[in-house]
């Protein structure tokens, strides 16, 4: 698909982002980048040693660095941290080369897949993680309902990317 635009996944950790963006891009044929992925290529080190080591203020600076080179690309999916959007200048500069899309899930289905995952989300690391997902996905929502698409994410990878890209065929821009 030929477009001058990216595709930008936003959205609470656990709710899909990097599998259901590697298929769109797949589907595509897009490139694909997560935005922790490329912080850690870049810090040298894991997610979970920058918060430990530097702390989150640092890492919030790693992921603004990285969010403004990726929104000068176009015909890329890009997969953000969850924490990504909380961030206004954050949204703006995303949305200024991508269409916005929320992947929507709710806080016991987040808490299942994290856990099933087993990935160290250091924000997590605490003694009732569902509680705290509750109130972290109150306290972003505002900015994650700031995309152009809200998408249900409780579908199968297919389903989920498949939605996506309707979506983006339909884009005529805002
Ligand atoms: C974070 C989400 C994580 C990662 C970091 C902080 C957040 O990304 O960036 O642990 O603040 O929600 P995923 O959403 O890919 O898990």
């Amino acid at each position: 698909m030929k477009s001058t635009w990216n595709i930008v996944l936003i959205g609470f950790m656990g709710s899909g982002k990097t599998t259901v963006g590697q298929e769109v891009a797949r589907r595509l044929g897009w490139s694909f980048v997560d935005t922790d992925d490329e912080i850690v290529r870049r810090a040298g080190k894991s997610i979970e040693a920058i918060f430990t080591d530097e702390g989150e203020d640092y890492f919030r600076g790693l992921e603004r660095d990285v969010v403004r080179k990726l929104a000068g690309t176009k015909e890329t999916v890009i997969a953000t941290g969850g924490g990504v959007a909380k961030d206004a200048d954050n949204l703006r500069m995303l949305a200024a080369t991508g269409v916005l899309f929320w992947l929507q899930l709710e806080p016991e289905e987040i808490y299942r897949r994290i856990r099933d995952q087993g990935i160290v989300r250091p924000l997590l690391r605490v003694a009732d993680p569902l509680g705290e997902i509750r109130r972290l996905v109150k306290e972003r929502e505002p900015s994650y309902a700031q995309a152009d698409f809200t998408i249900d994410a409780r579908g199968t990878v297919d389903a989920v990317a498949s939605q996506i890209i309707a979506k983006m065929n339909g884009w005529r821009g805002r």
